[in-house]
C-alpha cells in the first residue's frame, strides 16, 4: 500500500514539474517571440512534432541560424545571442513539443 502511494506521489510530482516547464516555455514565447510570430496558439500548433524537433535541434542552433539569416528577424538577434535564450531552450522544447499539431493538445489559456 505504501509503495502505491509513493508511486502516485512521485508521478504527480513529475507531472507538475513538466507542467511548470511547459508553462514557462509559453510565457517566454509570449515575451520574446509573439511580437513577430503572431498568436502563440497558431504558430505553435500548426507545426508537427517532427518539425519542432528539427527547429529545436542542436540546442537551439537551428532556430538561431534561421533568425540570423532572415532580414526581418534582426531585432531578435540580441535575444538569440544571449545566454538567456540557451537557458530557456528546455522550456521552449517542453512547450512546443507538448502542443505540436499532431499531439492534439491545445494550450488552455494565453
Ligand atoms: C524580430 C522578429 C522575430 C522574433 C522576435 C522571433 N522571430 Fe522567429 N522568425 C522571424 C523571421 C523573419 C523568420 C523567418 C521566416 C522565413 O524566413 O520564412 C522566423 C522564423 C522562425 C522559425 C522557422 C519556422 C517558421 O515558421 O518560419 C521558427 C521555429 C521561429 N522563428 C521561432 C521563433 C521563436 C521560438 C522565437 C522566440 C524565442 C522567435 N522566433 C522570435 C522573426 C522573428
Amino acid at each position: 500500500m505504501k509503495k502505491i502511494i509513493l508511486i502516485i506521489l512521485l508521478t504527480t510530482l513529475a507531472f507538475s514539474f513538466l507542467n511548470a516547464s511547459i508553462y514557462k516555455g509559453q510565457r517566454y514565447f509570449q515575451k520574446k517571440c509573439l511580437s513577430c510570430h503572431g498568436k502563440a496558439l497558431k504558430f505553435v500548433t500548426e507545426k508537427s512534432y517532427n518539425e519542432w524537433e528539427e527547429y529545436l535541434a542542436d540546442d537551439g542552433d537551428v532556430m538561431y541560424e534561421i533568425h540570423e539569416d532572415a532580414d526581418e528577424a534582426t531585432d531578435s538577434m540580441k535575444y538569440f545571442q544571449s545566454s538567456k535564450y540557451r537557458r530557456s531552450m528546455k522550456h521552449f522544447r517542453d512547450f512546443f513539443l507538448e502542443y505540436a499539431s499532431d499531439t492534439g493538445n491545445i494550450p488552455a489559456c494565453e
